[in-house]
């Protein structure tokens, strides 16, 4: 037999322990700020339907699917993201469910990207959306869980932002600067490539579309709008687009988030399916990609053949958190110790080693049993590299006494602990 490589394939990932420590720790923050805004648990399976996943031309995911055919010649793919099966389950049920509602799901994703620092192959998102209501409380409450995940996951504050942004205000700011409605979508598809291709391509793009030299010299011009009162300036004074940006800010103060948001008009986002607000969290300094990134997508349930429903949603990635966490937080995922270590010091007292941690796991404590005889200088090594909060150490005479000595690895106390105790039923 050939030696097989040792490495997981380009752009996969293998999670070792210390690997696992950083990512439970990001999914339990996911999962507790989720439930703790009311979203409800929703899963499907990673492969979906081709069909279903290829949509605009343009979108650098649709030339990302990891695509294959079944034995039945079916066209199958890995999912790049989850929006579009999501959007499949709801349209399938829309007429039983109590709308507007609030799910999320960790899912895992494909895409075959270009390898850069903050994008791999294979990654998990959390996917907070809300189906069936118009209100920009939705925004603020998706934005909200999400702060409440990074501050939980220990990113402070002052180490990223939330650039936010609306396609229906550009939109507004297009089509006041002569810029006809059809070629918005193509625009938007454009501007996003900004930062990843030169503005000359970016020229060519829109030149292609149809539009002329003065039009693509307005377009490149409203970039540089940088305050949500010079885009005022520039719309009708009843816009809607404004006034859901100006809602959203408020709402975001008033949940006590207010100072992570800026308003940023460079933020478009690359998938055609957004409408209105739409978002993106970066690290300070701007040194990784996006964070995570979402916003509203009102047209995509008619798209998929639903009835139409207005809906938004994030996507929030594991990788590039768990970079800047590891950049701020060190490498060795700080975990709050906690638990039992056993050890014992020749076979004699494996067995009152045995009892004692049967006696405990029952009672609910977690045990970490040595499997060999250990000198108490190795033994006690372990334990201080371990995440268990108490080591016991049973010897000869502990098990004469009937007692073992638990240590307090964090205060250095020592507990009295039976080995007499019986195993709870
Ligand atoms: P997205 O911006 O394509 O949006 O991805 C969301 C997040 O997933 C990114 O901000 C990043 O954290 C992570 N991510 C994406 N691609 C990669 C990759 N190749 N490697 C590592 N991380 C990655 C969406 O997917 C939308 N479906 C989000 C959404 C949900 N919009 C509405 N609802």
């Amino acid at each position: 037999m050939s030696t097989v490589s040792f490495e997981a394939p380009r752009g996969m990932r293998d999670f070792y322990p210390e690997d696992m420590a950083w990512r439970n720790r990001i999914f339990d923050a996911w999962r507790r700020s989720a439930r703790r805004f009311g979203f409800q648990p929703y899963d499907a399976c990673v492969v979906e339907s081709l069909e279903l996943l290829q949509r605009k031309s343009g979108e650098e995911v649709s030339e990302q699917i990891y695509a294959f055919e079944d034995k039945s010649g079916r066209k199958l793919a890995l999912r790049p993201e989850m929006t579009p099966t999501l959007a499949r389950m709801v349209a399938a049920r829309q007429s039983r469910l109590p709308f507007p509602i609030k799910w999320f799901t960790v899912a895992q994703c494909f895409r075959y990207e270009r390898m850069t620092r903050g994008r791999k192959r294979e990654h998990y998102q959390l996917n907070m959306d809300i189906i069936g209501s118009e209100d920009v409380l939705c925004e603020a409450e998706i934005l909200g869980a999400a702060v409440d995940a990074m501050r939980s996951m220990g990113m402070p504050d002052g180490a990223w932002r939330i650039h936010v942004s609306s396609r229906a205000l550009l939109g507004e700011l297009l089509a006041a600067s002569g810029i006809p409605e059809r070629h918005h979508p193509a625009v938007f598809i454009a501007l996003d490539k900004r930062g990843k291709i030169d503005d000359s391509e970016i020229a060519d793009l829109l030149r292609g579309e149809g539009l002329d030299e003065a039009a693509i010299g307005k377009t490149f011009a409203l970039l540089a709008v940088n305050s949500l009162d010079e885009a005022a300036a520039m719309v009708a004074a009843d816009s809607k687009a404004m006034a859901d940006l100006r809602g959203l800010f408020d709402l975001a103060h008033a949940m006590g988030y207010g100072d992570l948001l800026m308003f940023d008009i460079a933020v478009i986002r690359g998938l055609s399916y957004y409408t209105g607000i739409v978002f993106e969290a970066f690290d300070l300094q701007r040194r990784f990609r996006a964070i995570f990134g979402g916003g509203r997508y009102d047209s995509l349930l008619a798209l998929v053949g639903g009835q139409p429903t207005p809906a938004v949603g994030m996507g929030f990635g594991d990788v590039v958190v768990g970079e800047v966490l590891r950049e701020i937080l060190g490498d060795a995922c700080p975990e709050p110790r906690a638990g039992y270590i056993i050890g014992y010091m020749t076979p004699e007292q494996r067995s009152a080693a045995v009892t004692l941690a049967a006696w405990l796991r029952a009672d609910g404590e977690t045990v970490d049993l040595s499997l060999v005889p250990q000198k108490p200088k190795h033994f006690f090594a372990k334990a201080g590299n371990s995440s268990a909060l108490k080591a016991v150490y049973i010897g000869p005479d502990d098990v004469a006494s009937g007692t073992a000595q638990a240590k307090n690895l964090q205060t250095r106390e020592f507990e009295s602990l039976s080995l007499a105790q019986p195993v709870q039923p």
